[in-house]
C-alpha cells in the first residue's frame, strides 16, 4: 500500500502488452467490446483543449468517415454520455405527447420507460421477448392513432434478435408522419443499416458495441425533419437538447466538455473500420453468426430466436438439458474466456456471446472449443 493509503490497480493484462498481431481475443461480452491495441494506445496522448484548432480539426475529420458508416449525408453528432442519454434526449427534444414504443426484449423496453417518465403519452407494440417485431403489426397501430414518433431497436441485444429496420420504417413513412428514432446501440457498423435510404430521422450508437471504440461516447444521425419538430418544442432541457447539440456541431464543436482521449480512438478506430469497408464488415458479422449457429445446431444448443431475426452481432443462446447457463458462463471465465450471461429473467436459462466489434473467425473457433471442452 503507497504512503497516501490508496491501493493501486495491478499492472495492465500481459494482452495489452504483446503486439496486434497476436491479440487473440478471449472478450466476447456484447458490449464493451474488445477494443484493438492501437485504438486503446490513441488515448495515451498529452490532453489538448476542446476549444483548440487541434481538436477542431480532430472534431471535423470525424464526420466525413461516421456519414460513411452511418450511410447518410446529413449531420453526425458527438454526445459524451452512455447511449441511454441520448435516448432520453430524443423523447425530451423531439416528441410533445404521443410515440409508440415497439417492445421485444429488455431495452426496446427501456424507450418504453423512457417516454413514460418524461411523461409522453406512450403506446407499445408489444411482441414477447425472443421474437422480432412484425411490420404489419405496426402498420395497423399507426392506422388506429396518429403518433409524433416510433421507435425501433434495431438489434435486441438482451435477446439477440435483429428488428427488420427497413421493412418498420418503409411502413412507419407509408402510414404516417411518424419521426423514426432508432435505437443502433448494438447493430452500427456490425449490421447493415442504411439512415438515409431507409428513411431514418435520429439514429444512436454507443462507442463501445460493434464500433469497438471504448465506452464514453454516442455517436447520432438527426434528419432536418427531426430538428424541425424540435424546434417547435418550447422546452427541451439543456444537456438534453438535440437541437442544440445540431448547432453547436454545425458551428464546428460540442456543446459541453467532450471525452477528448476516446475522441482519438474513435479517430484511430473509423479508418480501421473504413479500411474493412462497411460491407466486408457486415458480412464478418454475418460469418460470425453463421459459424455460432452451425456449431449449436450440432451441440444442442438452441436459439429463441427463429431463423430471420437472429443477430449478427450478438448469439442468445439456451444450453441444452442438464447444462447450466451461468455455470457455463463461469466455467468459461476459469479459461480466461468472458462472454455475456443471461439478461434479466432470462439469466438462469440462457447466456450470450458478442461476436461483434473485432472479433475473427479464429478468436470464435477458440471460444467454441472452450465450451466444447466444457460440455
Ligand atoms: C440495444 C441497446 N440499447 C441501449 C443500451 C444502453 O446503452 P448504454 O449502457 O450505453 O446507455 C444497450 C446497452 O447494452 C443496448 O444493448
Amino acid at each position: 500500500m503507497p504512503p497516501c493509503g490508496i491501493a493501486r490497480p495491478d499492472p495492465l493484462p500481459e494482452t495489452l502488452e504483446s503486439p496486434d498481431v497476436s491479440e487473440q481475443i478471449r472478450f466476447f461480452v456484447p458490449g464493451p467490446t474488445h477494443v484493438a491495441r492501437e485504438v486503446l494506445e490513441a488515448q495515451v496522448r498529452p490532453m489538448i483543449g476542446h476549444r483548440s484548432p487541434e481538436f477542431k480539426a480532430l472534431y471535423a475529420s470525424l464526420e466525413p468517415r461516421l456519414r460513411q458508416v452511418f450511410r447518410t449525408a446529413g449531420d453526425v453528432l458527438l454526445a459524451t454520455s452512455s447511449s441511454t442519454l441520448v435516448m432520453e434526449s430524443a423523447a425530451i427534444s423531439t416528441v410533445v405527447s404521443d410515440v409508440l414504443n415497439l417492445t421485444c426484449g429488455a431495452f426496446s423496453e427501456r424507450w418504453h420507460q423512457i417516454f413514460l417518465s418524461a411523461g409522453r403519452d406512450a403506446d407499445r407494440v408489444a411482441v414477447p421477448w425472443g421474437q422480432a417485431v412484425d411490420p404489419e403489426l405496426v402498420r395497423q397501430a399507426l392506422r388506429r392513432k396518429r403518433y409524433e414518433a416510433v421507435t425501433v431497436t434495431h438489434n435486441e441485444t438482451s435477446t439477440g434478435v435483429l428488428n427488420p429496420l427497413a421493412e418498420i420504417a418503409a411502413v412507419v413513412r407509408e402510414e404516417s408522419d411518424a419521426l423514426v428514432l432508432v435505437d443502433a446501440v448494438s447493430s452500427l457498423a456490425g449490421a447493415r443499416l442504411e439512415a438515409d435510404e431507409w428513411g431514418l430521422d435520429l439514429v444512436i450508437a454507443g462507442t463501445q458495441k460493434a464500433l469497438s471504440v471504448p465506452p464514453g461516447l454516442v455517436c447520432f444521425t438527426f434528419s432536418e425533419r427531426a430538428a424541425e419538430r424540435a424546434a417547435k418544442l418550447p422546452l427541451r432541457g439543456f444537456y438534453t437538447d438535440l437541437l442544440r447539440y445540431r448547432d453547436k456541431h454545425r458551428a464546428g464543436g460540442t456543446v459541453t466538455t467532450p471525452a477528448v482521449a476516446t475522441v482519438s480512438a474513435l479517430d484511430r478506430q473509423l479508418d480501421r473500420i473504413l479500411e474493412e469497408g462497411m460491407e466486408a464488415r457486415w458480412q464478418r458479422h454475418l460469418d460470425l453468426q453463421a459459424t455460432t449457429a452451425a456449431w449449436a445446431a450440432d451441440r444442442g444448443f438452441t436459439y429463441p430466436a427463429p431463423v430471420p431475426a437472429r443477430s449478427p452481432t450478438v448469439s442468445c443462446l439456451k444450453p441444452p438439458a442438464g447444462i447450466a447457463a451461468p455455470g457455463l458462463v463461469a466455467g468459461l471465465a476459469e479459461r480466461g474466456f468472458t462472454v455475456g450471461g443471461g439478461y434479466g429473467s432470462w439469466k438462469p436459462e440462457t447466456f450470450r456471446i458478442g461476436h461483434m466489434g473485432e472479433v475473427r473467425p479464429a478468436d470464435l473457433e477458440s471460444l467454441l472449443a472452450a465450451i466444447d471442452s466444457l460440455v
